[in-house]
């Protein structure tokens, strides 16, 4: 970070937080026909380091095309769908029949607990992880199986194989995994899934693929793919695109998976505006790659300003961090709220990490300094 730039968020304050606001501007839009832009605070006082969004909204060209497709928006989409899915086909090199998009990826996920979980079905799954797919899962009367994180916070694939028999109709990987942004390595994944029943799905979900600094133990299993009809992956718009509010989120699998999970899904559900933009997100090599900049070195200043404070965050690899804060989190929760300040919800097992995610430089000063004010944070730098 250059001085110039150290001295100006010095000079911010908790209550100017919303000083550094996202570089996108409805420009000629009037404001009644459109959202507003993001800020740094939400409409609602509070500073969001909760929902692992991306904290500065969509790339400039994006936003551009989002202003367009304002003129669309009267009309259904239907005429889009075999437009986008083609888009998200030709941006990975797969065929549009190995893809199908839905409303967020959350949607995906739902689609396959109902087409591969349910009774007499299990799904099998690490603790903590994202938890959506567990509760539909159970919606449609599957038995759960979480099996706990290893000790470096990566899926122990070890234990999961042994959970999983001939009833486990899926089993998720998350992959970095939310809450902890820590990654399984590529090898395991591939082993695991070598070794499961044929009748097993494994559903890889790469919400946070972008953010990956790229070594030896990770690679996409869209990238670079296993050519192994029981592999489902998922990705969204929602992290890297900065566009969560428009919901598109889609998988890349067999067809005969896609055309199993297409069975369950919403009809009608592409929006607009997400319809006219997708082309254009999916072409902005340039605006993805400032996205991922900007978190990397966010995330680098979050191991800074932990490391000042013994505070030992798990490795991250995505937009947010995991720390242990040696408390129980929800007294920690708590006083963020306090000073006006969202952060991660707690994930059992992990009862004494926070998960925060990255937000604006801004954004961030507000957060060490209301992480200073908890009466115990500086004997916590003598006890570590
Ligand atoms: C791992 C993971 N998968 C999926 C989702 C859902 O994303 P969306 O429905 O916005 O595509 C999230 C959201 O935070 C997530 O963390």
């Amino acid at each position: 970070m250059t001085s110039s730039r150290r001295s100006f968020l010095r000079s911010l304050g908790v209550g100017t937080a919303a000083g550094v606001a996202a570089h996108w501007s409805l420009g000629e839009v009037p404001a009644a026909n459109a959202a507003e832009p993001a800020t740094a605070k939400g409409s609602d006082g509070f500073i969001h380091l909760d929902s692992n969004e991306n904290a500065y909204g969509p790339s400039a060209r994006v936003a551009q095309a989002i202003r367009s497709a304002l003129g669309k928006v009267n009309r259904y989409p239907f005429r889009k769908y075999d437009e986008v899915t083609a888009q998200i086909a030709r941006f990975h090199r797969v065929k549009p029949e190995n893809v199908l998009f839905a409303c967020g990826s959350t949607e995906i996920l739902r689609v396959a607990a109902c087409a591969f979980a349910g009774s007499g079905r299990q799904l099998i799954q690490a603790v903590p992880t994202y938890e959506a797919i567990a509760g539909y899962a159970k919606a449609v009367g599957s038995e759960v199986v979480s099996v706990p994180l290893n000790r470096s916070f990566a899926h122990d694939l070890e234990d999961m194989r042994a959970r999983t028999n001939a009833s486990a109709g899926l089993v998720y990987i998350c992959n970095p995994n939310n809450p902890t942004s820590s990654l399984t390595p590529r090898e395991e994944i591939e082993d695991f899934v070598k070794r499961s029943p044929a009748t097993t799905r494994v559903l890889i979900d790469e919400a946070y693929h972008q953010y990956v600094v790229r070594t030896g133990t990770y690679a996409s299993f869209i990238d670079k793919p296993l050519n192994d009809d029981r592999v489902i992956v998922t990705r969204t718009f929602s992290k890297v695109y900065g566009l969560a509010g428009l919901r598109l989120g889609y998988a890349v699998a067999a067809p005969t998976a896609i055309e199993e999970m297409r069975k369950f899904l919403t009809a009608d559900s592409l929006n607009a505006i997400i319809a006219e933009v997708v082309g254009v997100a999916l072409d902005d090599v340039a605006g993805v790659a400032e996205s991922v900049k900007r978190n990397s070195d966010q995330r680098q200043e979050f191991l800074n300003s932990s490391n000042i404070r013994s505070l030992k965050p798990i490795d991250p690899h995505a937009n947010f961090v995991m720390v242990d804060v040696q408390h129980p989190v929800e007294q920690v929760i708590e006083h963020f709220r306090q000073h006006n300040i969202l952060i991660g919800r707690r994930f059992p097992i992990l009862d004494t990490y926070m998960r925060v995610s990255l937000g604006t430089p801004a954004e961030m000063v507000a957060f060490w300094k209301a992480w200073d004010l908890l009466p115990w944070s500086h004997k916590m730098i003598h006890r570590m």
